[in-house]
């Protein structure tokens, strides 16, 4: 439930994640915890859209309790592995200006700031726009 909680706190609703997932365009990573007493749990995922040459990162979550354990790093890295091998020339993301923790993944990740837009968020954040190019 807990990465169910943080997906949640997402502005998308499970049912368009449901009909996001149906879409040709999109691309997703899940990981999953694999104890055998619970069966497969998702503790991450990442979610992106496909437009033209370009990957939009709509989604990043990962379970509060499995954080910091290189989860969405190993999401990302391999999404953008593959879709970098299918010819995207760049990956692009928004990310609200005081989320430090993703700051720092995608900064890790090599992505830079390439613009900001003045309290976009209804909290009154700002957004970062980030970029990484493969061109
Ligand atoms: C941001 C988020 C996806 C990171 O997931 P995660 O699995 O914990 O990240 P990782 O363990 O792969 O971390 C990779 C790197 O990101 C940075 N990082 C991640 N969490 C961090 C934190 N709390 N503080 C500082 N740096 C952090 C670090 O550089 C880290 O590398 P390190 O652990 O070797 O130092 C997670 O905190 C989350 O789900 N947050 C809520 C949803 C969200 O903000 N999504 C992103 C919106 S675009």
């Amino acid at each position: 439930m807990a990465l169910a909680e943080t997906v949640m706190a997402h502005p998308w609703t499970p049912v368009q994640i449901a009909r996001a997932l149906e879409s040709p365009t999109f691309r997703a990573r899940l990981a999953l915890d694999g104890r055998v007493e619970t069966g497969p749990v998702p503790i991450g995922i990442v979610l992106g859209r496909r437009v033209v040459d370009l990957l939009e990162l709509d989604l990043v979550g990962v379970d509060p309790s499995r954080r910091r354990g290189g989860v969405a790093r190993a999401l990302l890295r391999s999404l953008l592995a593959s879709e970098r091998a299918a010819g995207i020339a760049e990956a692009r993301l928004e990310l609200g200006a005081s989320n430090g923790p993703a700051m720092a993944l995608y900064e890790g990740l090599d992505f830079v700031v390439v613009g900001r837009r003045s309290r976009y968020y209804p909290d009154g954040d700002d957004a970062l726009l980030l970029t990484k190019a493969f061109a």
